[in-house]
């Protein structure tokens, strides 16, 4: 559940009594190895990113505008003196211009994350997903800082029918989504030719894990089999459920942007579990984790889905040593406790 106002209230005054603009802490902020942005931090990723971040000893500072992300995948990072929570948008230059030049890198995860909602409206996608990336990007070479580490998409790749899916191939963007996410590629190789900022884009695959969203309606597949499941309903399939997906735990994504965080790397990475797996595999799996077995409803395709998936992941391993830890029954396995416990 959402804390009340007051609740809300609360957790604000302390994260910016503890932000840098304190005189006391900011001499401590300074002196710390690395003071961390995090971008769109309360959403799925972003909150497991920023939780890692903060256990490993770093300033986090999240900026998000709540509009997807969930207050209470945040709040219990709140009370930790090391993070500092800024609700506000990637599309307000100023406001990034006021609280980058503090920052060590930024982690950039902000993003209108859905394929169908860009297709709906692709003037909100280019803004937040293409003019937000840059306003990043911008303020990051004005308030010098060195690093930008971004999130982006294997729907960049489309319908490309070549397996498996690697970093060299033309990409064939097929949705507002997928065609804002490679501008924001290219942005990043401009600001690192031109300006020197270091930037890092990160092509997820099909990520899954505690703090998914299972309830919008452009809710992924895993949450979704797993609350039908746990709701002692069958998962419903689109089309014959021998369509494939390269699935990759949350942990193994966060550990991904930590390693290229840390590395001397630029350019374009998939990150991804690196092996397939057909949905009909899936729910079966999943049947055994919950113990509740249900024959799948199968509805017709959905346009616009693509068939298989599949990544390449030998360039992220050269050249910052990702390799996913996670195997997928793990990931599946905390995923349905997570769920288990009430989302929390
Ligand atoms: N989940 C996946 O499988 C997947 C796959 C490929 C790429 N990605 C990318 O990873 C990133 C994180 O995705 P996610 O699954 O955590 O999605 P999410 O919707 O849970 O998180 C996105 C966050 O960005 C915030 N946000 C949206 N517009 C903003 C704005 N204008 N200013 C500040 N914050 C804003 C939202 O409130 C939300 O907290 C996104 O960039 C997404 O495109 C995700």
């Amino acid at each position: 559940m959402p804390l009340s106002f007051l609740g809300r209230t609360f957790y604000r005054f302390i994260s910016l009594f503890f932000s840098p603009g304190n005189t006391q802490i900011t001499l401590e902020y300074l002196i710390l190895p690395h003071a961390l942005h995090r971008h769109g931090g309360a959403g799925f990723i972003g909150s497991n990113l920023a939780e890692r971040l903060a256990y490993d000893g770093h300033e986090v500072v999240i900026v998000d505008d709540l509009s997807a992300g969930r207050w209470e995948n945040i709040d219990h990072l709140l009370v930790h003196p090391r993070v500092t929570f800024v609700e506000g948008s990637v599309t307000d230059l100023d406001l990034l211009m006021e609280i980058f030049p503090d920052a060590d890198g930024i982690f950039h995860q902000a993003a209108i994350a859905s394929v169908p909602r860009s297709v709906a409206d692709p003037l909100e996608a280019n803004e937040v997903n293409v003019t937000g990336t840059l306003n990043v990007l911008w303020a990051a070479k004005e308030c010098n800082v060195p690093t930008v580490v971004a999130a982006s998409t294997s729907a960049i790749y489309g319908d490309d029918p070549t397996f498996p899916k690697c970093e060299t191939m033309v990409p064939r963007p097929l949705s507002p989504y997928a065609v804002a996410k490679l501008a924001g590629e290219h942005y990043g190789k401009i600001f690192t030719d031109l300006y020197g900022v270091r930037t890092v884009f990160l092509r997820y695959f099909n990520v899954f894990g505690p703090r998914q969203d299972p309830n919008s309606e452009y809710a992924a597949v895993i949450p979704k089999f797993i609350t039908r499941l746990l709701g002692d309903k069958p998962p419903i399939i689109y089309g014959d459920g021998e369509q494939t997906r390269d699935f990759i735990f949350v942990a193994d994504v966060v550990r991904g942007n930590v390693l290229a965080m840390e590395s001397n790397a630029s350019g374009v990475f998939n990150i991804a579990g690196g092996s397939r797996i057909s949905l009909n595999h899936l729910a079966s799996i999943l049947a055994e984790i919950t113990g509740i077995h249900h024959r799948p409803i199968y509805e017709p395709p959905r346009p616009g889905d693509v068939r298989d998936s599949l990544a390449e992941i030998a360039r992220a391993r050269e050249a910052f040593g990702f390799a996913p830890r996670s195997t997928l029954e793990a990931g599946l396995r905390e995923t349905v406790a997570w769920f288990r416990d009430g989302g929390r």
